[in-house]
């Protein structure tokens, strides 16, 4: 082999192992630079083609060109390589670890007694009900004598509550705010539900609470009977408590409603046979109701010859165990998520 080749060699081996060892681009610049570029140890070797003649010359050209090729593959290749271990090197470094637990947060629930009430409200607003609200501090005016029970009615006996002054209280039922929403409606048709708070000064116990809540029902129209009270609070209780429920009506008595009745529905345990349930009697009572009597109409601006109505009271908690199972009316109000994350919708 001839000089100048051995040469050549020599210095592509170095050359190589200088690029395989460069571990960055800076370093691999440099290689380029001193090796690769025009005035670089590889270029200088073109001129000892000077030296040789024929033949030689030709094998040495050669040879220079697939040196420069191999080595400028070389080249291209390490780049690469060094190109993509950086990137790699830098994902590693960016990566986020998903492995790590994130921040939880704990979700209420709504307590069942809302979630009752808007399913009531739901049911009524369907049969054309607006949504009416009387205020929780009344006077006895409104509590007591616009629903017909004047002062000394024995009615006011289990009705006794929390005085703010000697004539104004925390209502005793939401029956009060039809007299609101009969005074704003100035003698034209009423179709309403008040839902609300109501007190009462009653010791708690597990169906008692010095606190509980209503639903109210008042529709006042020409020709209102009380078959139309009948067939309302049928859908009703049939939409709350199932399509096979049978609803019984008892003749009552309120103050304000004449003639007055209770309704109770057929018992869900055993379906009217008798039970521990309902006491025996197959039948649940759920609420009070009745025609509106003439002297509230009256006192509400409406004439009882021309208009009637009916009106109804229905205790939320009520429903509420009686949907859902509970023992313990208490249980409403006590806040405690054990019994509320039971009525979660997940
Ligand atoms: N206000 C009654 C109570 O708290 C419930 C009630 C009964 C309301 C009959 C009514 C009704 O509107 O017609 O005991």
């Amino acid at each position: 082999m001839i000089e100048p080749i051995k040469k050549l060699i020599e210095l592509k081996d170095k050359i190589l192992e200088k690029i395989n060892e460069a571990a960055d681009e800076k370093t691999l610049k440099s290689v380029q630079e001193q090796d690769l570029s025009k005035k670089s140890s590889l270029s200088g070797m073109m001129s000892l083609i000077s030296s040789l003649s024929g033949e030689d010359k030709i094998t040495f050209g050669q040879a220079m060109n697939s040196t420069k090729k191999e080595i400028q593959e070389k080249f291209a290749d390490k780049e690469k390589e060094i190109h993509e271990k950086a990137i790699k090197e830098r994902l590693e470094k960016e990566k986020i670890d998903i492995s790590l637990p994130g921040t939880t947060y704990k979700m209420g629930g709504i307590n069942p007694f809302y979630q009752i009430v808007d399913e009531m409200i739901d049911v009524f607003t369907s049969m054309g009900y607006q949504v009416k609200e009387g205020p929780d501090v009344e006077t006895d005016f409104f509590n007591f004598e616009r629903m017909n029970i004047p002062a000394n009615h024995p009615a006011r006996e289990m009705q006794d509550s929390f005085y703010i002054t000697n004539s104004t209280l925390l209502r005793t039922h939401t029956s009060p705010a039809q007299a609101h929403a009969m005074d704003e409606a100035n003698g034209r048709p009423l179709k309403i539900i008040c839902p609300g708070k109501c007190f009462r000064r009653d010791d708690d116990d597990a169906t008692h609470s010095h606190q509980f809540g209503q639903i109210e029902g008042l529709v006042i129209d020409k020709n209102i009977n009380l078959g139309n009270l009948k067939a309302t609070l049928e859908l009703f209780l049939r939409r709350m408590f199932g399509e096979k429920r049978e609803v019984r009506f008892r003749s009552s008595y309120f103050p304000f409603t004449e003639p007055s009745v209770e309704v109770d529905i057929s018992c869900m345990e055993c379906h009217g046979k008798g039970c521990p349930m309902c006491k025996g009697t197959g039948y649940i009572e759920i609420l009070g109701a009745g025609m509106v009597h003439p002297n509230v109409l009256e006192m509400s601006g409406y004439d009882p010859k021309e208009y009637s109505g009916f009106a109804f009271g229905i205790g939320i908690e009520r429903v509420a165990m009686l949907r859902y199972g509970v023992d313990d009316i208490r249980k409403f109000y006590q806040g405690d998520v054990r019994f509320i994350e039971q009525f979660t919708r997940k």
